[in-house]
């Protein structure tokens, strides 16, 4: 089955757990990806992987040095992902759900990342969950770290963002099916 097939079958079946009708396309992954300073880079965290359009930039661009962990809750996509990407040493994709990232990221000794690119459905998140990822993407990064997010709804969550984070900017991609776009933001603001 195409990944267009196994997407859209799994978007209709689960809504806005998968929370879009396609992948991303090609524009709008390396959109997401383009300001992740790989010069010096030792971590890259992913989120919400779905069939890896911008796991595949992420491999493309991630140098020897530089360890790439892959999270993705869905088993179908996890497989996939893992039959994808299995010649690639220095990129781990992990099956698991983002509310135990810490303790995902600590079992393969990673405390630290230097970016954190992600695909998940945040804003339907309920709040507790969307808290304990901010909570964690804050003790990950470094002052300053790139949290990038993926958004089908250009703009709308500029405002949300803000609520977590100092900066936020976005990049408007029109070459993707809807037209979409990806926040950068920086600044982890504290929770509590
Ligand atoms: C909008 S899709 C993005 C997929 C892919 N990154 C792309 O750009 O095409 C969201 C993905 O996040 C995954 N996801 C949703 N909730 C999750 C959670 N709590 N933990 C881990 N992954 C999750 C879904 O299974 C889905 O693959």
């Amino acid at each position: 089955m195409s990944d267009f097939g196994l997407f859209f079958g799994k978007f209709l079946r689960q809504g806005t757990a998968i929370a879009s009708l396609a992948p991303s396309s090609p524009w709008l992954s390396r959109a997401t990806v383009r300001e992740v300073d790989w010069a010096t880079a030792r971590v890259v965290v992913e989120l919400g992987a779905g069939t890896g359009p911008i796991t595949r930039v992420l491999a493309e661009r991630a140098p020897d040095a530089c360890r790439v962990v892959v999270l993705e809750r869905d088993p179908d996509f996890a497989r996939l992902l893992r039959e994808r990407f299995s010649g690639r040493p220095n990129l781990d994709v992990v099956e698991g759900d983002v509310r135990d990232l810490a303790a995902i990221l600590a079992d393969r000794g990673v405390t630290r990342a230097d970016a954190i690119v992600s695909g998940l459905p945040v804003p339907s998140f309920p709040a507790d969950l969307t808290r304990s990822l901010f909570r964690d993407v804050g003790r990950l990064l470094p002052d300053g770290g790139l949290y990038s997010q993926i958004t089908e709804l250009p703009w709308v969550y500029w405002r949300f963002y803000r609520r977590f984070f100092e900066d936020v900017r976005f990049a408007f991609e029109p070459r993707n099916l809807p037209p979409a776009g990806a926040y950068f933001c920086r600044g982890v603001k504290p929770l509590d």
